[in-house]
């Protein structure tokens, strides 16, 4: 569970990422789709290329519901609740997959921020995203 060290080291740094969340959500989705192209799957009719207007729309989205998180990092759960459901019944993502955006998330952060991304700011990103993983997937049985 994330301690009161790593809510301060996400409260600190999440600011600069909410605000660019359309374009890192949009890197983060387009390296994963390179890096790990079995990802693509659950696309159909998506256009990987960079920058398209999918990337941009759904990368979006991705990064707004973190942000929602990050603003209830005392109770993530509340805010994650209804993309368990879907991610889980809907969408049947294979868990495995979380951990896969969730580095490409962090690799984002790191060209971008690489000065703000201290030893103890990386950990508690890492913690963060692995928090939401287990809550998205935590329907899965
Ligand atoms: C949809 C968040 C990881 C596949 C969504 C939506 C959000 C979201 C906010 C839109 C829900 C809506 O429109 O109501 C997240 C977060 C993730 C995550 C916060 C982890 C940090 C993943 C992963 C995959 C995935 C790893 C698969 C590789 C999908 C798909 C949709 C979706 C296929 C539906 C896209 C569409 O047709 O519009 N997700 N997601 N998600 N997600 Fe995720």
């Amino acid at each position: 569970a994330l301690n009161a060290d790593d809510k301060a080291h996400i409260r600190a740094i999440w600011p600069c990422i909410a605000s660019h969340a359309e374009q890192y959500g949009a890197e983060a989705l387009h390296r994963m789709f390179i890096c790990h192209p079995q990802t693509k799957t659950y696309f159909p009719n998506f256009d990987f290329h960079a920058n398209s207007a999918n990337l941009k729309g759904h990368g979006k989205k991705v990064m707004n519901a973190l942000t929602d998180v990050v603003k209830h990092l005392d109770h993530p759960e509340t805010s994650m609740c209804s993309l368990s459901d879907l991610h889980a019944y809907t969408l049947r993502v294979d868990p495995g997959n979380f951990a896969l955006l969730n580095k490409n998330i962090l690799v984002v952060v790191a060209v971008h921020h690489g000065d703000k991304l201290d030893c103890a700011t990386h950990q508690a990103l890492d913690k963060f995203l692995n928090v939401v993983a287990g809550l998205l997937t935590s329907k899965y049985r």
